[in-house]
């Protein structure tokens, strides 16, 4: 079917509205204001955290930023993050090209099974989802680069090499988070006792995924959206937004839209970590706002467990002021619900309380 082709095809092809398939129910139109209002001037100021203080001689202080940040948005902007200008704009520059090439060459990535390393896809799960969202994205695997290097794409021809620097960048940059995460928890002892720390190795070598997500300007952007409400079912998401707004989260009630801010990432906890914190962070709900006359592109770093971890509360969280709050889980069933546009996920994390 045509519409299996991705959005981008579509657009291609010219289209001055949206077709059925795309046309979410009234209820999960972005404006229908299902419970929760998505005000006109609806910009958040995200807390800002920067990196290079937390490098600096007044850690303590921004730790405890983090942590703030972590519990009250579960989302924070970084700024003065160290990756080097040049990586972001080769990267930003080699994403626009992959969706630019022509389809034949995009769709010889167009795998069905969803664990394969490397996946040009549209919608959440082009196999599942009875209505598609308007986005189409590249996903690649990136754990065990050596191995899955040949499966990335070959065109353009300098993708391989600037996605390998991105990559690199980005986990040295959730290595480091990782570290000030788990001592905003306290649970790394700041004067590195290693029999202290043996989640921070765990956590270190987990899997690593690179989603480019590209989503085409909309002729009618009240019926559809780029991405359906849902949470990253990993530890930790850096993500790269353009400069054309798009992303919302739930905050206080509403959906906020997070200003694009230059040079930053955007920082999310996702349900590994909501659960490993035993609840004291969460992994807050966001979806995307697609645009009528700018197409927009991200680029998403998700971070996770180890793939045959069990998910579940450090004991150290656990006490009788704190119960636990949450069930081992083991990361298929996460993949499981993460693998169709259907935003329930949520509710399946509460009833595992
Ligand atoms: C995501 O939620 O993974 C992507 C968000 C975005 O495109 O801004
Ligand atoms: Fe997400």
């Amino acid at each position: 079917r045509e519409f299996q082709k991705g959005v981008k095809h579509l657009c291609e092809r010219g289209i001055k509205s949206v077709p059925s398939k795309y046309i979410l129910p009234v209820l999960d139109q972005p404006n229908s204001g299902k419970g929760i209002s998505s005000a006109s001037n609806s910009n958040l100021k995200l807390p800002v955290i920067d990196f290079a203080k937390l490098q600096g001689s007044n850690r303590s202080h921004t730790v405890n930023s983090l942590r703030k940040a972590c519990e009250e948005f579960g989302f924070f902007q970084l700024v003065n993050h160290d990756i080097p200008r040049d990586v972001i704009e080769n990267m930003v520059d080699v994403s626009k090209r992959f969706f630019e090439l022509p389809f034949e060459e995009r769709s010889k990535y167009m795998l069905t099974d969803m664990n394969s390393a490397v996946r040009y896809g549209t919608s959440f799960n082009q196999n599942k989802d009875a209505v598609f969202c308007w986005r189409d994205f590249l996903k690649l695997s990136c754990h065990h680069l050596s191995d899955v290097l040949p499966l990335w794409p070959s065109s353009p021809m300098d993708l391989r090499q600037a996605v390998i620097n991105y990559s690199n960048n980005t986990k040295f940059l959730y290595q480091m988070l990782t570290e000030a995460i788990l001592e905003s928890l306290g649970l790394v002892d700041t004067n590195n006792n290693e029999k202290e720390n043996d989640e921070l190795e765990e956590f270190k070598d987990g899997s690593h995924l690179i989603v480019i997500n590209c989503y085409p300007a909309c002729p009618e952007p009240d019926l559809t959206l780029g991405m359906p409400p849902h949470s990253d079912y990993g530890l930790l998401t850096l993500l790269l937004q353009d400069e054309v707004e798009g992303l919302q989260i739930q905050h206080e009630g509403r959906w906020a839209t997070v200003e694009p801010l230059p040079d930053s990432l955007v920082v999310n906890i996702g349900d590994h970590l909501e659960i490993f914190s035993n609840g004291i962070y969460k992994s807050v709900l966001h979806r995307v706002l697609v645009n009528p006359s700018k197409s927009r592109i991200s680029i998403a770093s998700l971070h996770s467990l180890p793939f045959n971890n069990v998910v579940q509360p450090s004991p150290k969280l656990i006490d009788e002021d704190n119960p636990r709050h949450y069930k081992d889980t083991d990361f298929a069933t996460f993949l499981d619900y993460n693998s169709s546009c259907e935003p329930k996920k949520k509710s399946f994390l509460e009833s595992r309380k």
